[in-house]
């Protein structure tokens, strides 16, 4: 398997354990992001292959979860996700090069994600046979046990930005519960899904636990966001999207997990070790070229050291070069053309309003001239309130601003629809605290940040940032229900 393996004819979806073709016989092209050029097609699929995909899920479950999946027993699906962790391993940088080539980003972070990916299988496969429910004292002469059940068929909706990780901490974590999976990738980035999927199957994974159908979200994710058949969503990406899902979802009352980006802040103040803090915090901007969900996008600096802390930033991020995903350099291209159109209006518009670009990493003479590169911004002084400080812009781009007190550090922290992710840099131990309580968001990084790390950490966020958290072994609730018994024996 090389490079190769996605150019010949086209692929498939992946149902059954089996290649099938689109039912429409339309194909979409896939374009590779560092050339523009297109390089592999996949299956343009609707509502009959999501439906074929639902049925196979379906019958790999079982009515009574006593389908070729759903009667294995926790060790056994723990074992088969151990199985498949080894095999990603070993085909780690095939998955890298797939990733790297349909996302853009540098191989080294393409090469991150397939050994997340091998993680996730092994931590969720090692956390399959403890998952269990409980005894409730309740009267005398009862008892009252919880049972842990899969939901049966989950639906998948992965986004472009991370398809191996993504899927890592959804799917590993459905299918360690006992769901059977039915995934919709991004339409622009699905090889490396398809890939692990083939390898799955390869591993033993009974027909149809784990399904792949690929297509526009427009159609056959929003197909499978409206199935009567998921059991439960989970979904990654905008946050307009999500709510289109969630509404689909309704319609048939199925639980939904979502997962819609944020506007996290860095928070550094005056004590702050700066030598540790400026690489990182350089680094959770332009990882995957900022298209990261829980990218560090607003660099919030106390006043006595904004100005060194913008220098230093600043000196970082004129260093970084820009260019081919395969040359693995510091930065990638964006995912796609419109992408770079959206981040370079928001830089129009910077530039418009009297915003001040403070640094500018390069792109290389020789990336070519059709891929989709932005060279990573610093932008200072920019207002609170400013669209370039409140908007998820899912490029490279930085929004510096200084503050006077913790009160108005946390004002402007809090102060945006998101709420992911948060860093807070400072050596005073009482105020790390004080931050970590009182800032809005799903996780809290103090003295360090973690864009896209950490298998086991509990991730996810409130307000528009979405609910339910992935990741960690708490997700592992959320792909399952509770069933309640209660027994009067006397
Ligand atoms: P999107 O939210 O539209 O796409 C994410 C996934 O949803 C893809 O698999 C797509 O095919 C699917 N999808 C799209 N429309 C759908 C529908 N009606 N029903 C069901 N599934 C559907 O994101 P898009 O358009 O690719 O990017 C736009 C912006 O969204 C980005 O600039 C970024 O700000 C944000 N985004 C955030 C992500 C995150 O990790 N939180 C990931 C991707 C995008
Ligand atoms: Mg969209």
């Amino acid at each position: 398997m090389d490079d190769n393996w996605a150019a010949a004819d086209g692929l498939h979806h992946f149902i059954g354990n089996r290649w099938v073709v689109a039912a429409s016989g339309q194909t979409l092209d896939v374009i590779d992001p560092s050339d523009g050029r297109p390089f592999a097609k996949i299956a343009r699929g609707n509502s009959a292959d999501v439906d074929a995909a639902v049925r196979a899920a379906q019958r790999a479950f079982g009515e009574f979860g006593d389908g070729a999946w759903g009667r294995l027993s926790a060790a056994e699906r723990g074992r088969l996700l151990a199985r498949l962790a080894a095999r990603v391993a070993e085909c780690g940088e095939e998955l890298a090069r797939l990733e790297s080539r349909t996302t853009g980003k540098p191989l080294r972070q393409g090469r991150a994600d397939a050994a997340a990916l091998a993680r996730y299988f092994e931590y969720y496969g090692g956390a399959a046979d403890k998952l269990h429910g409980a005894t409730i004292p309740y009267q005398p002469g009862m008892t009252v046990l919880t049972i842990r059940e899969p939901h049966g068929v989950t639906g998948h909706i992965i986004p472009w930005n991370y398809p191996l990780q993504i899927f890592g901490r959804s799917v590993g974590a459905a299918l360690a519960a006992g769901n059977a999976c039915v995934v919709k990738p991004a339409e622009d980035a699905c090889l490396s899904l398809l890939r692990v999927a083939e390898l799955a199957a390869e591993v033993g994974l009974p027909d149809g636990a784990l399904n792949i159908v690929t297509g526009l979200g427009a159609e056959a994710g929003a197909a499978l966001a409206a199935h009567p058949g998921i059991d439960h969503l989970s979904f990654t990406g905008s946050p307009a999207t999500g709510t289109r899902v969630a509404q689909a979802a309704a319609q048939h009352h199925c639980p939904v997990t979502l997962e819609l980006g944020g506007k996290s802040p860095q928070i550094v103040f005056a004590d702050a070790d700066l030598d540790a803090a400026v690489a990182v915090i350089v680094n959770a901007i332009v990882q995957n070229a900022g298209q990261t969900c829980s990218a560090g996008s607003r660099l919030l600096g106390e006043r006595p050291i904004y100005e060194e802390l913008l220098a230093r930033v600043g000196d970082a991020m004129s260093r970084l070069r820009v260019g081919p995903a395969l040359a693995d350099l510091d930065v990638g291209p964006l995912i796609r053309h419109s992408q770079l159109q959206r981040v370079q209006q928001y830089l129009s518009q910077a530039r418009a309003d009297g915003i001040a670009l403070a640094a500018q990493g390069r792109i290389v003479d020789d990336a070519p001239p059709a891929g989709f590169y932005q060279a990573p911004a610093l932008l200072r002084d920019v207002p609170a309130s400013h669209r370039i400080a409140q908007e998820e812009i899912f490029g490279p781009v930085l929004a510096a601003m200084p503050f006077d007190t913790e009160a108005e550090a946390l004002a402007i922290a809090n102060g945006t629809p998101y709420g992911l992710v948060a860093g807070v840099w400072t050596r005073d131990g009482a105020r790390q605290l004080r931050l970590a309580r009182k800032l809005a968001c799903g996780q809290v990084f103090v003295n360090n940040y973690g864009a896209g790390g950490g298998i086991e950490l509990p991730f996810g966020g409130v307000k528009s940032s979405g609910y339910g958290r992935e990741k960690g072994f708490e997700a592992l609730a959320a792909f399952t229900r509770l069933k309640t018994v209660a027994i009067r024996h006397g």
